[in-house]
């Protein structure tokens, strides 16, 4: 009993101790702060609230005047010390330089993108990809990226559903934060971290008709249920910035938007970090038409809450005069200004300005750092199609017809927002399939087409090449430029001529296999229904070729699962599985119910969705109790078997549904998930805790309650299948 005593002792001791050398760490940086602030001039004041992206020499100057805080697309150690060393040793107060850089999915090792990342359902995965992005970046002079991106995406029109966690906002919560405590590790001041922004707040992928940078109206209710949760998940695991969105919402665009980023941001968040505006999204509205010119709009977006405004310079031209003639008060700059030198505090940059240049000799594309690519990028492959198990490919086959423009293809793998990825570092599916070969097959590769427009596809050569192989495998897909920033599409197919080639090779009667590369969900119903083998690989960077291959010759077991819903047709956009039920659910065959005349409205590829070459049985599902007070737990579990021959993953995923709420509530909620490896035979019990954090949503008032009523829960392998149970909410005494 004793050693109890003192164990506890001991640990409550170090807990105190570090808490409080915490505080104190936070107070010496407030008094440090607090010194410099008072030494400032406005102009070097609203200086560090101002950001140029490189390259550097048109504003070199102001830098050495100390009139620049942060700066963009600079890389490489010694380019960047030498312009630190501007900052800190030429500059009056010597106030050091934050770096900032897309890091969006790997800085020079390129992993799936977010997209594909979610992909996994392996929030540790997830975390190490970016653990791994911020030591590449850091050892190359970066102390900031632009991400996590957490906007949902229900649109698979936006273009820029590739850079997130897909439609879920549980899913949204659960990736922010991995990524969040993958970049900036256990301590921004170690070298190897850099600082997170979580962006771009907010719900800018509720762009109207999928359109990038496209009106956004919707109700606080959605917002808060669906938009914001992810934000907040990402500044609670400690995100020292975030980004403001380019779009309206309601009509005040984002940058302007004081309930945002102030009522929202720093009265109900009690955010601490500093805001960085969009690129010039702080003059856009003037197009946006709620400020009539630069000066009225920095003076909104600074009353607002933008603290650091990027590249178009309307803070250094404009509120200077603005503070100097009682426009805008300097306390609040001196705040705005506080919370951009605490996290330049926090990164360490005052004590350590300079990055050491010999890390990026073993840091950067390190071939730990490429197995770990490989493997993620492996994880992220799902299983949309496999008919007849054709696929695993047996390793000794007699020849192989590789065809498609994706095939041979060192560059749109790479996806959108590759930073410092290299095309020539990319592993190519042919190569892949090459490296893979061992017992002398053939592989006759013919590109076939181009990824778009309307060229004549060269079908002789691939029927031929068809016709001389015991398989074809198609490798087909989008650019990388055709999802990402300013990549909506209207059309959601695959692009060009490929699904002409596609169609000719099935002609020739020989098994196809095809391969999708994307950024986004497609609505390719011609493929789901004819073709025996799809595999889902999106965009997967530097170890695309080896991670496909591995799949296909079946040296990994796919066990990815979809983060969006694939459509039948772009005509079913948005398409989500979380929908409500409406007053006409479309479950009895009549004409008046929630459908369309000419299509079915489930997606098809559902939320969740990914096969294995194994198969899995859930049986036996356990419900603790049936009914908890409000505030109470229960727990549910099911049985998992592998019931067939091979070791696999699955992901098994608990969905609830309130059936009655003070207001509608979604038919389904994904509520807790966790992916498994089984051998074959083996079963486990897998179980989740249900409770408030489950169960919590905006109510009639928009408080975040638990109300009473009937809930049903699933526990499956994707949205639309899983054993089913229900059990009562009551009131508390
Ligand atoms: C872009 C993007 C944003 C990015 C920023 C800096 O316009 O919207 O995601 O971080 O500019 O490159």
């Amino acid at each position: 009993m004793i050693q109890y005593f003192r164990f506890y002792t001991i640990i409550t001791v170090i807990f105190c101790f570090l808490n409080i050398s915490s505080a104190q760490t936070d107070r010496a940086i407030e008094d440090k702060i607090t010194t410099l602030l008072a030494k400032m001039t406005i102009e070097e004041k609203i200086g560090q609230m101002t950001q140029f992206s490189a390259p550097v020499d048109s504003f070199i100057d102001l830098i050495r005047a100390g009139l620049v805080g942060s700066i963009l697309n600079l890389t490489g150690a010694e380019r960047v010390n030498a312009i630190q060393k501007i900052a800190v040793e030429e500059s009056r107060l010597g106030i050091p330089l934050i770096n900032g850089r897309d890091v969006i999915h790997g800085f020079r090792t390129i992993f799936p993108i977010p997209l594909g990342e979610t992909a996994t359902w392996s929030p540790d995965f997830v975390k190490e990809a970016a653990r791994i992005a911020a030591r590449e970046a850091s050892a190359s002079g970066v102390h900031w990226t632009f991400a996590p991106m957490v906007d949902i995406a229900r649109d698979a029109r936006w273009g820029r559903i590739s850079e997130g966690a897909g439609e879920d906002t549980y899913m949204g919560k659960i990736m922010a934060a991995a990524r969040v405590k993958g970049f900036q590790g256990e301590k921004l001041s170690d070298p190897e971290t850099i600082a997170a922004c979580v962006k771009h707040f907010a719900a800018y992928g509720a762009a109207e008709a999928g359109k990038d940078y496209n009106t956004v109206d919707i109700s606080e209710r959605t917002l808060r249920e669906v938009y914001l949760p992810p934000f907040k998940a990402g500044i609670d695991a400690g995100a020292a910035t975030l980004m403001c969105s380019f779009n309206e919402i309601s009509g005040v665009p984002s940058s302007g938007n004081k309930f945002l980023l102030t009522d929202i941001l720093r009265s109900e968040w009690a955010f601490k970090g500093f805001v960085v505006s969009d690129w010039q999204s702080v003059t856009e509205m003037i197009n946006h038409g709620n400020v009539a010119d630069t000066l009225e709009a920095a003076l909104l977006a600074a009353e607002a809450g933008v603290d650091t405004e990027m590249v178009s310079g309307s803070y250094n031209k404009f509120l200077v005069q603005a503070v100097k003639n009682g426009q805008f008060p300097e306390e609040k700059i001196n705040e705005m200004v506080r919370r951009i030198l605490r996290v330049k505090f926090q990164l360490g940059l005052f004590d350590n300005p300079y990055t050491d240049s010999n890390r990026e000799k073993t840091e950067l594309l390190s071939d730990q750092n490429r197995r770990f690519a490989r493997e993620i990028s492996a994880k992220a492959i799902v299983l949309l199609k496999n008919e007849n198990e054709i696929l695993p490919l047996k390793k000794n086959l007699k020849s192989i017809a590789l065809i498609g423009p994706l095939a041979d293809n060192q560059l749109d793998p790479l996806g959108c927002w590759f930073c410092n990825g290299r095309a020539d570092e990319l592993v190519s599916v042919l190569q892949g399939f090459k490296n893979k070969i061992v017992y002398g097959t053939k592989i006759n590769y013919v590109k076939g087409c181009e990824i778009k427009g309307e060229e004549e596809p060269d079908l002789q050569e691939a029927v031929k090449a068809a016709m001389n192989a015991d398989v074809a495998v198609c490798v087909v897909g989008e650019s990388f430029d055709m999802s990402g920033e300013a990549g909506s599409r209207a059309r959601l197919g695959l692009p060009g001529r490929q699904l002409d080639l596609i169609k000719t090779v099935y002609e020739t009667g020989v098994p196809v296999v095809v391969v999708l590369m994307n950024g986004r969900p497609l609505a390719i119903p011609w493929i789901a229904e004819n073709i025996p083998a799809i595999l889902e690989t999106w965009h997967l960077g530097t170890e695309c070729g080896n991670a496909i291959a591995d799949v296909i010759f079946g040296d990994v077991n796919p066990g990815g699962k979809l983060p969006a819903s694939f459509p039948r047709a772009v005509g079913q956009e948005p398409l989500y599985y979380n929908h409500k039920n409406t007053g006409r659910p479309p479950v009895q065959k009549t004409r008046f119910i929630t459908r369309y005349y000419d299509m079915p409205v489930e997606p098809l590829f559902p939320f969740g969705y990914g096969l294995s070459y194994t198969t899995f049985e859930f049986s036996d599902l356990q419900i603790s109790k049936p009914e908890i007070k409000i505030g109470e737990e229960l727990k549910v579990g099911v049985v998992v078997k592998n019931t067939g021959m091979v070791k696999g993953d699955e992901v098994v995923q608990l969905y609830i549904r309130d059936l009655k709420g003070s207001v509608t509530r979604p038919v389904k909620e994904l509520r807790g998930f966790k992916r498994i490896t089984l051998e074959p035979g083996e079963s486990k019990k897998i179980d989740f805790t249900v409770g408030k954090n489950e169960l919590s949503f905006y109510d009639i008032n928009l408080n975040y309650v638990v109300e009473p009523g009937e809930f049903h829960i699933w526990i499956g392998p994707n949205s639309t299948e899983g054993l089913h149970g229900r059990f009562q909410v009551v009131k508390g005494q």
